[in-house]
């Protein structure tokens, strides 16, 4: 059957998205598993923060096999400062599957890219669309923002139906045939034109179809979503510094920042003494005796639901102990060995 012809929104897109779209590594040939390390990069971060990330990544990392292969340490080091660290190693566990159960070929279709450790739908349609210009759908905050618009609907942008009104559209309005061009057209006309701030809608390719521009509302739309409070935690930080270095732990187990190192570091519940928490949970975890200082820095950090207060304390151990598993001393030369997570690549940086 030959492809239904183009409406004019398809038509005026694809045109716009084949004169503007910006030259980026992963759109050279369309590497299914470029695309993949780029899309996973992508979400939560922009553009021109990945970009040195994917570079360098590629240049380590070139086949998936070799994703599947590398050490977790050193893998953690490629992704430093990208945050949400649970992604790299879910990349690397799916990588690891599709190896063994792929013969090392990225599928090329929703449902078997959905079975995958940390692929999701927007990642499964990009992948299927992006790589492989397979008919799926995708939609993520720029295609939210752009069909919010065009639709002018009214609901926060994180409503759940209205995200799955989102889908229907994207799916209903995606041309058979052009689906890689046509959910990266959406995505890019989201980051360059129909932007969160002042969108340029006098250069907008679709402003004809427009809702939001005809009623004057473009400002006001999408709504943003209801704001939570995030919640606040104190840490206390031990600053122990020998002739051997500072003292680092890594996060084996946590929910947070797994695969990383940090100054050592213990939640103070509320009402209690960061000094006295922080003296007593070193005892338990080294052993020896502690000598708990004054604070001398205190640093805050957002995740995603916290925000941190970290105070930071000049920490004496009372005798020399044996570090035991997961702890080591950070020295100025082999601090780049060490994947911090960002507020601690700051605190690692006025100590040396
Ligand atoms: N944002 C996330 N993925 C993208 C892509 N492939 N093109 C443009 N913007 C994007």
């Amino acid at each position: 059957m030959p492809p239904e012809p183009l409406s004019d929104f398809q038509q005026q897109l694809l045109s716009w998205f084949a004169e503007h779209q910006r030259d980026l590594p992963w759109r050279q040939g369309y590497d299914p598993y470029g695309v993949w390390v780029s899309e996973v990069m992508l979400q939560q971060t922009q553009v021109k923060t990945v970009l040195p990330y994917y570079q360098r990544w590629m240049a380590r990392l070139p086949r998936l096999q070799d994703l599947a292969t590398i050490p977790e340490s050193e893998l953690m080091g490629l992704w430093e400062g990208l945050g949400y660290y649970s992604r790299v190693r879910n990349l690397q566990k799916a990588a690891q599957v599709v190896c063994e159960q792929h013969q090392g070929q990225v599928p090329d279709t929703v449902e078997a890219l959905l079975k995958l450790p940390g692929v999701g739908r927007y990642t499964a349609g990009a992948i299927a669309s992006i790589a492989y210009n397979k008919d799926a759908p995708l939609v993520d905050g720029n295609v939210i923002r752009v069909f919010c618009r065009l639709e002018a609907w009214e609901a926060p942008v994180n409503d759940r139906v209205q995200q799955e009104q989102i889908w229907s559209r994207a799916e209903a309005t995606l041309p058979s045939g052009r689906a890689r061009e046509f959910n990266q057209a959406l995505m890019e006309l989201g980051a360059l034109v129909c932007t969160p701030q002042n969108p340029s809608c006098l250069l907008c390719p679709v402003q004809a179809h427009c809702a939001a521009h005809q009623q004057g509302r473009v400002h006001e739309l999408p709504r943003p979503k209801p704001r939570q409070a995030p919640t606040e935690v104190e840490k206390a930080v031990a600053l122990v510094q020998t002739e051997q270095g500072l003292l680092v732990r890594f996060r084996a187990e946590a929910k947070l920042m797994q695969g990383l190192w940090e100054v050592p570091t213990v939640e103070v519940p509320a009402e209690e003494d960061g000094p006295t928490v922080l003296e007593h949970w070193l005892r338990q975890e080294l052993g020896g005796t502690w000598i708990v200082g004054p604070e001398e820095q205190r640093l805050t950090h957002r995740y995603t639901r916290f925000k941190a207060t970290l105070h930071c304390y000049r920490v004496e151990p009372g005798a020399a102990v044996p570090l035991p598993e997961h702890w080591a001393w950070l020295t100025a030369e082999t601090a780049d060995a060490f994947a911090l997570p960002t507020v601690f690549r700051k605190l690692v940086s006025t100590l040396f």
